[in-house]
């Protein structure tokens, strides 16, 4: 005889899919024998939406990541693909054509399993699927039981599976993510990974070092990370010392940095989407790119809007003319942070302690050198910036530090 495959579909927002869902995964796989099982992410409801309701392509890639160890779970797309509102009919309906022979289950949340009656074509569902669920406390199991007697009265088949309670939920990740703290006993590392990497579920322009801290740390490697935190120490040092704003000094020195590791091909998507002007010099030299992908990335999608901190982002590799004290305190930091140890750092560090415009032009002239042995191109921010502050040290005028 023929052996009926089973088949389950777990359906939800998944924003973002957490440790539960896959527990709960797992237990049914194991549970009903399952040959496969779907995680489903559903189309965002419009009125669901809200302003921290991560887009479906980040729903479908975490959904993606947390099941890659999850043996017989995979993920399918077909909601998201689908024209308008989605139907969890449809998709029974759907799955049922792609898998005949199959014997179909449907997994969801007990508050979804409660209102299941309310959904369109219950009928159809309950004959395309066995119901599955899991109660989230003692309450729960009396009112699912009940709700199980009156569905099969009108021929549903149901599972209420009481699991070990969990009570993780997506909207406490999204605050917490919100809020800078650590979600690592929540979701898998590759999804805490990828929220903070691609800024989900954060509240724009609110400043907050420790959701910096967890973003950058999830876009660069080790090295880097302790780079920007010294870089950001040092601009602090400066910024007190020669009158710039420190809390300005701590943002821009954190997050310099921040695309420097980002892939090219995203670096340019980035450019292109707030509109960074590429003339041929910066097109053709992505050496140049990550001050300025990033100085966009810190306005655009972490929605820090002050010019100072975009400018120092912008100009920390080139310099420019005209620079305000906190671009020349973030220009300098990279050149003196802690784990640097090029050979004329030490002098680089003692210009910075006398004047933020020698050491600017000890910096430039290194890195102007630097470019010109190996043939590469010179920003001319660089040179316009060298010029103005060769000219300033001849006439005397420099900023006096503390
Ligand atoms: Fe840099
Ligand atoms: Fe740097």
């Amino acid at each position: 005889m023929k052996k009926v495959r089973k088949i389950a579909m777990y359906g939800g927002s998944f924003d973002p899919i957490h440790n539960a869902h896959v527990n709960i995964a797992q237990a049914f796989i194991k549970k009903l024998k399952l040959d496969k099982l779907l995680f489903i992410p559903a189309g965002q409801a419009p009125h669901k939406a809200g302003s921290d309701a991560a887009p479906d392509r980040h729903r479908l890639a975490m959904c993606e990541l947390a099941v890659t160890n999850v043996k017989k779970a995979e993920v399918s797309d077909i909601e998201l693909k689908r024209q308008g509102k989605s139907y969890t009919a449809d998709t029974l309906s759907e799955l049922s054509q792609l898998y005949p022979d199959s014997e179909l289950y449907l997994i969801m949340g007990a508050d979804m399993f409660m209102t299941l009656d309310t959904w369109y074509k219950p009928e159809e569902i309950f004959r395309l699927a066995v119901i599955c669920t899991v109660p989230r406390n003692d309450d729960d199991v009396q009112a699912l039981h009940r709700r199980e007697a009156e569905y099969a009265a009108r021929g549903a088949r149901t599972m209420v599976l009481d699991l070990k309670r969990s009570d993780i939920s997506s909207t406490e990740i999204r605050s917490l993510v919100s809020e800078g703290k650590s979600i690592s006993k929540l979701v898998c590392e590759d999804v805490e990974r990828y929220i903070f990497s691609n800024c989900l579920y954060i509240r724009r322009g609110e400043v907050n070092y420790a959701l910096y801290n967890r973003i950058i740390k999830s876009r660069m490697g080790e090295k880097r990370y302790i780079h920007s935190c010294n870089v950001a120490d040092e601009a602090v040092r400066l910024a007190g010392k020669y009158g710039a704003d420190e809390e300005k000094a701590r943002i821009a020195g954190l997050l310099h940095d921040i695309t420097k590791e980002t892939p090219r091909d995203e670096q340019l998507d980035i450019m292109e989407r707030y509109d960074v002007p590429l003339n041929k010099l910066y097109r053709t030299n992505p050496k140049l790119w990550h001050a300025m992908s990033g100085a966009a990335f810190v306005r655009c999608v972490l929605g820090i809007e002050d010019d100072d901190i975009f400018n120092a982002i912008r100009y920390h590799t080139s310099g420019r003319a005209g620079m305000s004290v906190l671009e020349k305190c973030i220009f300098i930091a990279d050149f003196t942070s802690a784990e640097r140890t090029y050979s004329g750092v030490d002098v680089m560090r003692q210009l910075a302690d006398r004047s933020l415009e020698e050491a600017m032009r000890f910096g430039l002239s290194f890195s102007i050198a630097d470019l010109a042995q190996k043939n590469s191109a010179i920003d001319p921010n660089a040179l316009f910036c060298y010029n103005e502050i060769v000219m300033q040290l001849s006439d005397g005028k420099t900023a006096a530090g503390k």
